[in-house]
């Protein structure tokens, strides 16, 4: 095998030129042979293995996915709460039968690792056993991170509203089975303020602190909703409404975040809380498009989620594609381009660093020290992929592959070392 020097940090990835992966169970380990990194800044986001047309990236990220919406993609032409109540609503009550929850559950598994996520931050449905079973079978599939049961106790179908204190409890219940030191664990996941009582949302907010765990919910993604909130709430905000009930922590993720007045951010920045961008979904339910650019410039931390399945796309290199776009298409909207008729690419991300969102940056927002990285130590989560184009040629080959991006490219992923068998889709 070529020999050329490494960059990554110093840490090379143990991986042979014949394409089998042979690292130590379950850790990235160093060896001599050769890589060279991709970088977004300092941040190495992909290994280049010189001689093969080989790149390695850090198992791919998800910080907003519903697990049982799986098979409702696509339901197009219905804003959010038509179609919460006409689409997804119906879709979710059929996990209130195990065995058919059990056996989509697998699919889902098998469909995120096909597109080479090995981490995810995931609502369930409002039924217990049935999140319980998605964490039981992520865990044995080796794949990251947190899944919640979608706490609804209130303005939903029969079939999906669970009493109160029963619900409260059966958080707690989880919490004590996957709590948040092991590699799946428990979220504690208030749909959102529509769909929880008060007591609902100030019980879950004090179990996440007690157990440290992880909270997700939804915010401000659509006018209409920000609308009914205000209305159901005595005039609050939205953010208002979740920091009132205890939820706006720094474990706190928060999909789509579009409809934020400067207080709405100040709350969220103080907090050190997240918003799960979503731009695949925002699109689709034509909610509108998040202004990236000026959450970042408010230091409000980001992270990026498929949101399937109001999103469209598995695959997370689309959805930091669809980040690029969102930002693009957030500049038609500006004075400067009514001047001046051009785009400020200075407020588009580039491909280095949609990727470093989709594998560190999505790390980095979950609180996942060990993810997200190719580092000596971390655990061996990882996507092997041969782009059949020739992307090293290119200015910027980073840009170049995820343009161009075929899912076919992806060879192998890999969990904890192990080489994932990618047949069955
Ligand atoms: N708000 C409350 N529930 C949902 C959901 O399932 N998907 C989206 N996109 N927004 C929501
Ligand atoms: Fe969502």
């Amino acid at each position: 095998m070529a020999s050329t020097k490494t960059t990554v940090g110093g840490q090379i990835l143990r991986c042979r030129a014949d394409r089998s992966c042979s690292l130590q169970p379950g850790v990235i380990e160093l060896t001599d042979e050769t890589i060279t990194d991709i970088q977004f800044g300092s941040i190495p986001t992909t290994v280049d293995f010189g001689d093969e047309n080989t790149l390695v990236t850090p198992g791919l990220i998800d910080t907003h996915l519903h697990l049982p919406q799986f098979d409702s993609i696509g339901a197009l032409g219905m804003p959010l709460l038509d179609w919460l109540s006409q689409v997804i609503f119906p879709a979710e009550a059929k996990w209130n039968d195990l065995d058919y929850a059990r056996k989509m559950i697998k699919r889902v598994i098998e469909q995120c690792v096909s597109v080479g996520t090995t981490g995810v931050c995931a609502y369930s449905t409002s039924s217990y056993q049935a999140t319980i079973a998605a964490l039981e079978m992520f865990s044995e599939a080796g794949i990251r991170g947190v899944i919640g049961q979608s706490l609804m106790d209130r303005g939903g179908p029969d079939e999906l509203t669970i009493p109160t204190d029963r619900l409260i409890d059966e958080v707690q219940s989880a919490l004590q089975l996957f709590p948040s030191d092991r590699r799946m664990a428990t979220a504690v996941t208030p749909r959102f303020a529509l769909s929880c009582t008060e007591k609902t949302m100030r019980s879950v907010a004090h179990l996440a602190k007690e157990f440290r765990a992880t909270i997700q919910t939804h915010l401000a993604e659509t006018r209409r909703e920000c609308h009914v909130i205000s209305d159901h709430f005595d005039g609050m905000e939205y953010t208002e409404v979740y920091e009132t009930m205890g939820l706006v922590t720094e474990r706190s993720v928060f999909g789509h975040g579009i409809y934020l007045d400067q207080t709405a951010i100040g709350r969220l920045r103080n907090a050190n809380a997240v918003i799960a961008h979503c731009p695949t979904a925002n699109s689709f339910l034509g909610s509108g498009v998040m202004n990236r650019h000026d959450h970042l410039s408010r230091q409000v931390r980001l992270s990026l989620g498929s949101d399937i399945g109001a999103g469209f796309e598995r695959s997370m290199v689309r959805v930091g594609r669809a980040m690029v776009e969102a930002a693009i298409a957030k500049q038609f909207q500006s004075d400067a381009f009514d001047s001046t008729g051009s785009v400020d690419f200075s407020c588009v991300p580039k491909a280095s660093e949609a990727w470093y969102q989709i594998t560190a940056g999505n790390a980095e927002a979950m609180g996942w020290a060990e993810a997200g990285r190719i580092q000596i130590g971390h655990p061996a989560d990882l996507v092997v992929i041969h782009p059949t184009i020739p992307w090293r040629d290119s200015g910027d080959a980073l840009s170049t592959v995820m343009f161009a991006w075929d899912d076919r490219w992806i060879r192998q992923t890999i969990l904890r070392g192990v080489v994932v068998d990618l047949s069955p889709i």
